[in-house]
């Protein structure tokens, strides 16, 4: 169905043609017009958690999780909200999101826009996806930080998230790679990154021993990392005992795209030209982690094919955004048979 409507999404500005879309699924949804029928996969355990399928959808579609039913039905194995904020926030002006057909691809500079924490939490309770009899959901909430804290403030508004997202997410994933967010990415460095991952840590202690669950912590990653600075997230990963890692986020570079219509448009590259470099960052990280933390591959999924090099490179799941938008949800299908036979 998707593949008929596109040329008509198409011709809308790409901001417009998101919320119609998912206001169309939710409504077909709502009719009972969607069903939900997962693809055939091996189940598979990855952070404790049980996942009937290694496909999911990355964040940023579902930034206050207002669609998680409908989202649910296309078949992912599990689905991540967020970027969510503490307080509510506009984020940058429009224009901010820009499609480029011609290479499959994706530039946004959205700036985390979302309605904050507590309302997320709110379209959260209302889903029934977590409460599926025999099959609950699995639902990551990304968090992040409001634009206006200081950088130097950054940990306390993830802690703030962490706080309030914990009861109610399968896992967390701290988002340290947005490329929109003024000096966000510096958290991936070495002294920052550290204080940020004790103090998560602890916090996820108290936490687990306050509630009696424990929930899992993935952090976020960017495509734009030398090879000193993968091993030393990774060292710092394994350190502090954080449970997953998310590879990539989109990438600054504009290898590729340069002479397309919005191709210097500012913000994050998403899509087929991110895939290398995003593979390239998930090999990397297995050959530094050596399976002590699970690995989940992002960035540039646009057929079958890319998801099983993916896990060739040393991922355990998979998640796709970019190629959602290009090919429909007919690809969550095509990449779990193509990776059916992968672990
Ligand atoms: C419009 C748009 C908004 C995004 N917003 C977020 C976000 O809020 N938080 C986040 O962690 N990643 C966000 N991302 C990044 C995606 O989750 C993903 O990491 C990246 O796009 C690479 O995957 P893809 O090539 O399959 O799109 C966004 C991507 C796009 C295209």
């Amino acid at each position: 169905m998707y593949p008929l409507l596109r040329p008509l999404l198409f011709t809308l500005d790409p901001e417009t043609a998101h919320h119609a879309t998912l206001d169309a699924l939710k409504t077909a949804h709502s009719l009972g017009l969607l069903c939900a029928k997962h693809p055939a996969a091996k189940p598979r355990t990855v952070m404790g958690l049980t996942f009937p399928n290694p496909v999911g959808l990355a964040a940023g579609l579902d930034k206050n999780g207002a669609y998680i039913d409908a989202l649910a039905a296309l078949g992912f194995g599990f689905i991540e909200v967020g970027t969510v904020t503490p307080l509510p926030q506009p984020g940058n002006p429009r224009p901010r999101m820009f499609r480029l057909p011609q290479a499959n691809a994706i530039i946004n500079r959205m700036g985390f826009n979302n309605l904050g924490v507590d309302a997320l939490i709110e379209n959260v309770k209302r889903a029934k996806y977590q409460g599926i009899p025999d099959h609950p959901g699995i639902l990551g909430i990304n968090i992040g930080k409001n634009a206006d804290t200081p950088i130097e403030k950054a940990a306390d508004d993830y802690l703030i998230g962490l706080r309030k997202v914990y009861t109610h997410a399968s896992y967390i994933a701290i988002n340290i790679s947005s490329p929109n967010t003024k000096n966000l990415r510096q958290l991936q460095g070495g002294d920052e990154l550290e204080a940020l991952l004790s103090q998560l840590k602890a916090e996820q202690e108290s936490l687990t021993e306050l509630h009696g669950k424990y929930v899992p912590l993935a952090v976020k990653i960017a495509p734009d990392l030398d090879h000193e600075q993968i091993q030393q997230i990774a060292t710092l990963l394994m350190r502090h005992r954080i449970d997953g890692v998310i590879a990539t986020n989109t990438t600054l570079s504009r290898e590729g795209v340069e002479n397309l219509q919005h191709g210097n448009e500012a913000g994050g590259l998403s899509g087929a030209p991110v895939r290398e470099k995003s593979t390239a960052v998930i090999r990397q990280l297995a050959a530094e982690l050596k399976g002590a933390l699970p690995i989940i591959g992002v960035g540039g999924i646009v057929k079958g094919a890319d998801a099983q090099e993916k896990m060739q490179a040393g991922a355990a799941l998979v998640q796709m955004y970019s190629g959602m938008i290009y090919r429909g949800w007919e690809l969550v299908a095509e990449c779990a048979a193509a990776i059916r036979h992968q672990q």
